[in-house]
Protein backbone atom coordinates (compact mmCIF):
# COMPACT_ATOMS: atom_id res chain seq x y z
CA UNK A 1 0.00 0.00 0.00
CA UNK A 2 1.24 3.35 -0.65
CA UNK A 3 -0.61 5.49 1.61
CA UNK A 4 1.27 7.32 4.32
CA UNK A 5 -1.41 6.35 6.80
CA UNK A 6 -0.64 2.46 8.89
CA UNK A 7 -4.23 2.54 9.69
CA UNK A 8 -5.99 -0.45 9.32
CA UNK A 9 -9.46 0.32 6.87
CA UNK A 10 -12.52 -1.34 7.67
CA UNK A 11 -15.21 -0.20 5.16
CA UNK A 12 -18.37 -0.88 5.49
CA UNK A 13 -21.91 -1.56 2.34
CA UNK A 14 -23.25 1.22 4.66
CA UNK A 15 -23.52 3.78 7.71
CA UNK A 16 -25.32 1.53 9.74
CA UNK A 17 -22.87 -1.42 9.39
CA UNK A 18 -20.00 0.72 9.76
CA UNK A 19 -22.13 1.93 13.31
CA UNK A 20 -22.82 -1.71 14.31
CA UNK A 21 -18.97 -2.75 13.75
CA UNK A 22 -17.99 0.30 15.86
CA UNK A 23 -20.25 -1.18 18.53
CA UNK A 24 -19.07 -4.13 18.63
CA UNK A 25 -15.35 -2.85 18.38
CA UNK A 26 -16.27 -0.80 21.81
CA UNK A 27 -18.17 -3.52 23.71
CA UNK A 28 -15.02 -5.52 23.29
CA UNK A 29 -12.99 -3.29 24.47
CA UNK A 30 -14.81 -2.75 27.65
CA UNK A 31 -14.79 -6.26 27.90
CA UNK A 32 -11.50 -6.19 28.28
CA UNK A 33 -11.00 -3.50 30.56
CA UNK A 34 -14.26 -2.63 31.85
CA UNK A 35 -12.94 0.44 33.63
CA UNK A 36 -11.96 1.77 30.16
CA UNK A 37 -11.12 5.50 29.37
CA UNK A 38 -13.19 6.42 26.21
CA UNK A 39 -12.91 9.78 24.33
CA UNK A 40 -16.09 10.71 22.41
CA UNK A 41 -16.96 12.84 19.87
CA UNK A 42 -20.38 14.82 18.60
CA UNK A 43 -21.60 15.39 15.04
CA UNK A 44 -24.29 13.47 13.19
CA UNK A 45 -21.52 10.69 12.47
CA UNK A 46 -21.50 9.36 15.92
CA UNK A 47 -25.44 8.77 16.11
CA UNK A 48 -26.00 5.53 14.99
CA UNK A 49 -22.79 3.83 16.26
CA UNK A 50 -24.47 5.76 20.16
CA UNK A 51 -27.62 4.18 19.52
CA UNK A 52 -26.18 0.77 18.49
CA UNK A 53 -24.24 1.18 21.69
CA UNK A 54 -27.39 1.60 23.99
CA UNK A 55 -29.01 -0.81 22.14
CA UNK A 56 -26.29 -3.75 23.24
CA UNK A 57 -26.57 -2.49 26.91
CA UNK A 58 -30.13 -2.44 26.94
CA UNK A 59 -29.70 -6.23 26.06
CA UNK A 60 -27.52 -7.03 28.36
CA UNK A 61 -24.44 -7.33 26.14
CA UNK A 62 -22.01 -4.69 27.44
CA UNK A 63 -22.12 -2.13 30.30
CA UNK A 64 -20.89 1.24 31.03
CA UNK A 65 -20.83 0.76 35.15
CA UNK A 66 -16.90 1.48 35.37
CA UNK A 67 -16.37 3.49 31.78
CA UNK A 68 -15.04 6.43 32.45
CA UNK A 69 -15.63 8.49 29.56
CA UNK A 70 -14.13 12.17 28.23
CA UNK A 71 -16.02 14.04 25.48
CA UNK A 72 -13.52 15.92 22.65
CA UNK A 73 -15.24 19.61 22.68
CA UNK A 74 -17.79 21.79 23.77
CA UNK A 75 -18.92 25.62 22.67
CA UNK A 76 -18.04 28.03 24.68
CA UNK A 77 -20.24 30.54 25.98
CA UNK A 78 -23.16 28.33 27.22
CA UNK A 79 -24.26 26.17 30.14
CA UNK A 80 -24.01 22.71 29.70
CA UNK A 81 -28.09 22.60 29.89
CA UNK A 82 -28.41 24.81 26.92
CA UNK A 83 -30.17 22.64 24.23
CA UNK A 84 -27.16 23.09 21.87
CA UNK A 85 -24.46 22.15 24.08
CA UNK A 86 -22.88 18.87 23.46
CA UNK A 87 -23.24 18.02 26.84
CA UNK A 88 -27.09 17.80 26.16
CA UNK A 89 -26.21 16.12 22.84
CA UNK A 90 -24.81 13.47 24.73
CA UNK A 91 -27.32 12.99 27.15
CA UNK A 92 -29.62 12.78 24.41
CA UNK A 93 -27.87 10.25 22.06
CA UNK A 94 -25.71 8.05 24.69
CA UNK A 95 -26.01 9.61 28.70
CA UNK A 96 -29.18 8.86 29.20
CA UNK A 97 -29.21 5.47 27.51
CA UNK A 98 -26.56 3.74 28.90
CA UNK A 99 -25.91 2.46 32.68
CA UNK A 100 -22.53 5.45 33.00
CA UNK A 101 -22.59 6.88 36.23
CA UNK A 102 -22.48 10.57 36.15
CA UNK A 103 -19.50 10.98 38.27
CA UNK A 104 -17.59 8.97 35.18
CA UNK A 105 -18.65 11.65 32.44
CA UNK A 106 -16.00 14.38 32.01
CA UNK A 107 -17.09 17.17 30.15
CA UNK A 108 -15.54 20.68 29.27
CA UNK A 109 -17.70 23.50 30.91
CA UNK A 110 -18.12 25.87 27.62
CA UNK A 111 -19.84 28.51 31.01
CA UNK A 112 -16.26 28.28 32.89
CA UNK A 113 -15.56 31.60 34.01
CA UNK A 114 -11.99 30.98 33.11
CA UNK A 115 -11.60 29.11 30.07
CA UNK A 116 -7.47 28.74 30.27
CA UNK A 117 -8.05 27.15 34.12
CA UNK A 118 -10.92 25.01 32.72
CA UNK A 119 -8.56 23.63 29.50
CA UNK A 120 -6.04 23.05 32.53
CA UNK A 121 -8.36 21.17 34.68
CA UNK A 122 -9.63 18.51 31.88
CA UNK A 123 -5.92 18.24 30.80
CA UNK A 124 -5.39 17.05 33.93
CA UNK A 125 -8.48 14.97 34.69
CA UNK A 126 -7.45 13.33 31.50
CA UNK A 127 -3.85 12.50 32.89
CA UNK A 128 -5.43 11.50 36.51
CA UNK A 129 -7.45 8.78 34.71
CA UNK A 130 -4.44 7.08 33.17
CA UNK A 131 -4.44 8.69 29.69
CA UNK A 132 -7.81 7.92 27.32
CA UNK A 133 -7.36 3.84 25.77
CA UNK A 134 -9.56 4.61 22.82
CA UNK A 135 -10.31 7.79 21.38
CA UNK A 136 -13.59 7.60 19.13
CA UNK A 137 -13.10 10.64 16.40
CA UNK A 138 -15.48 12.49 13.36
CA UNK A 139 -14.05 14.44 10.76
CA UNK A 140 -15.08 17.79 9.60
CA UNK A 141 -15.55 18.24 6.11
CA UNK A 142 -12.33 20.79 6.60
CA UNK A 143 -10.29 17.62 7.99
CA UNK A 144 -10.79 19.19 11.71
CA UNK A 145 -11.01 16.88 14.58
CA UNK A 146 -12.64 17.79 17.44
CA UNK A 147 -12.07 21.52 16.97
CA UNK A 148 -8.73 21.47 16.04
CA UNK A 149 -9.53 23.80 12.86
CA UNK A 150 -7.60 23.93 9.95
CA UNK A 151 -4.61 26.64 9.62
CA UNK A 152 -1.03 28.01 9.99
CA UNK A 153 -0.62 25.91 13.41
CA UNK A 154 -1.99 24.18 15.74
CA UNK A 155 -2.54 23.34 19.62
CA UNK A 156 -0.97 20.91 21.67
CA UNK A 157 -3.37 20.80 24.46
CA UNK A 158 -7.16 21.29 25.56
CA UNK A 159 -7.38 25.10 24.40
CA UNK A 160 -9.52 27.91 23.44
CA UNK A 161 -10.43 28.09 19.57
CA UNK A 162 -12.13 30.62 17.38
CA UNK A 163 -14.29 28.26 15.15
CA UNK A 164 -13.92 28.44 11.21
CA UNK A 165 -17.36 29.57 9.93
CA UNK A 166 -17.85 26.31 8.13
CA UNK A 167 -17.72 24.30 11.59
CA UNK A 168 -20.41 26.58 12.87
CA UNK A 169 -22.93 25.92 9.98
CA UNK A 170 -22.64 22.49 10.01
CA UNK A 171 -23.34 22.62 13.79
CA UNK A 172 -26.34 25.24 13.24
CA UNK A 173 -28.22 22.31 13.27
CA UNK A 174 -28.25 22.24 17.00
CA UNK A 175 -29.30 25.95 17.60
CA UNK A 176 -32.31 25.77 15.51
CA UNK A 177 -30.79 26.30 12.00
CA UNK A 178 -29.59 29.85 13.46
CA UNK A 179 -26.23 30.54 12.58
CA UNK A 180 -26.51 33.71 14.45
CA UNK A 181 -26.62 31.79 17.30
CA UNK A 182 -23.93 28.95 17.03
CA UNK A 183 -21.46 30.04 19.77
CA UNK A 184 -18.28 31.72 17.61
CA UNK A 185 -15.40 29.91 20.25
CA UNK A 186 -14.92 26.47 21.88
CA UNK A 187 -12.84 24.34 24.14
CA UNK A 188 -11.68 21.28 22.19
CA UNK A 189 -8.59 18.71 23.17
CA UNK A 190 -5.48 19.51 21.48
CA UNK A 191 -3.58 17.30 19.02
CA UNK A 192 -1.42 15.97 21.16
CA UNK A 193 -4.05 15.44 23.87
CA UNK A 194 -5.51 13.07 21.38
CA UNK A 195 -2.49 11.81 19.57
CA UNK A 196 -1.85 10.64 23.23
CA UNK A 197 -4.57 8.20 23.67
CA UNK A 198 -3.58 4.04 22.97
CA UNK A 199 -5.66 3.81 20.16
CA UNK A 200 -8.04 6.34 17.83
CA UNK A 201 -11.16 5.13 16.05
CA UNK A 202 -12.09 7.29 13.20
CA UNK A 203 -15.70 6.98 11.85
CA UNK A 204 -16.78 8.31 8.50
CA UNK A 205 -19.54 8.15 6.43
CA UNK A 206 -20.72 9.82 3.33
CA UNK A 207 -19.39 11.30 0.23
CA UNK A 208 -18.96 14.28 1.42
CA UNK A 209 -15.89 13.17 3.96
CA UNK A 210 -14.28 11.16 0.62
CA UNK A 211 -12.41 13.64 -0.49
CA UNK A 212 -11.06 14.79 3.27
CA UNK A 213 -10.54 10.55 3.87
CA UNK A 214 -8.37 10.41 0.88
CA UNK A 215 -6.10 13.62 1.69
CA UNK A 216 -6.02 12.61 5.56
CA UNK A 217 -4.57 8.78 4.28
CA UNK A 218 -2.85 9.69 0.93
CA UNK A 219 -1.50 13.20 1.42
CA UNK A 220 1.15 15.40 3.38
CA UNK A 221 1.36 15.82 6.99
CA UNK A 222 -0.31 19.35 7.22
CA UNK A 223 -1.58 22.12 9.88
CA UNK A 224 -4.20 22.84 6.89
CA UNK A 225 -5.71 19.05 7.24
CA UNK A 226 -5.91 18.56 10.95
CA UNK A 227 -6.49 14.70 10.93
CA UNK A 228 -3.19 14.43 8.84
CA UNK A 229 -1.64 14.37 12.02
CA UNK A 230 -3.18 10.79 12.57
CA UNK A 231 -0.63 9.45 10.61
CA UNK A 232 2.06 9.96 13.47
CA UNK A 233 -0.08 7.67 14.99
CA UNK A 234 0.92 3.60 15.54
CA UNK A 235 -2.81 2.54 16.39
CA UNK A 236 -5.07 3.79 14.11
CA UNK A 237 -8.36 2.03 12.60
CA UNK A 238 -10.77 4.05 9.95
CA UNK A 239 -14.60 2.62 10.02
CA UNK A 240 -15.89 4.10 6.66
CA UNK A 241 -18.51 3.31 4.43
CA UNK A 242 -18.29 2.79 1.15
CA UNK A 243 -19.27 6.47 -0.12
CA UNK A 244 -16.51 7.88 2.51
CA UNK A 245 -14.04 5.49 1.14
CA UNK A 246 -14.59 6.28 -2.53
CA UNK A 247 -11.53 8.34 -2.90
CA UNK A 248 -9.18 5.90 -1.41
CA UNK A 249 -6.91 3.38 -3.46
CA UNK A 250 -8.72 0.50 -4.69
CA UNK A 251 -6.77 -1.55 -1.96
CA UNK A 252 -8.38 0.34 0.94
CA UNK A 253 -11.56 -0.04 -0.25
CA UNK A 254 -11.95 -3.91 0.47
CA UNK A 255 -15.55 -3.84 1.77
CA UNK A 256 -16.15 -6.18 4.79
CA UNK A 257 -18.90 -8.46 4.73
C1 LIG B 1 -18.24 18.90 14.98
C2 LIG B 1 -17.39 18.28 16.06
C3 LIG B 1 -16.38 17.31 15.50
C4 LIG B 1 -17.07 16.39 14.51
C5 LIG B 1 -17.61 17.20 13.38
C6 LIG B 1 -18.20 16.35 12.27
O1 LIG B 1 -17.68 20.03 14.42
N1 LIG B 1 -16.71 19.27 16.84
O2 LIG B 1 -15.81 16.57 16.57
O3 LIG B 1 -16.16 15.42 14.04
O4 LIG B 1 -18.60 18.02 13.93
O5 LIG B 1 -19.57 16.48 12.20
P1 LIG B 1 -20.52 15.50 11.42
O6 LIG B 1 -20.34 14.16 12.04
O7 LIG B 1 -21.89 16.05 11.68
O8 LIG B 1 -20.12 15.53 10.02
Amino acid sequence: MTDSVTARFHVYPNERAAARALARHVSDAIQVKPDLVLGLPTGRTPVGFYHELSGMVDHGRCSFRSVRTFNLDEFLGIPPTHPGSYRRFMEAHLFNRVDLPASQINFLNGDARDPEAECERYEQAIAQAGGLDVQILGIGTNGHIGFNEPGPRLEARTHLVTLKLESRRSNAALFGGQLDRVPTEALSMGMATILQAESLILLAHGESKAGCIAAVVHGPLTTELPASFLQLHHDVDLILDTGAASALTSEAQTVQR
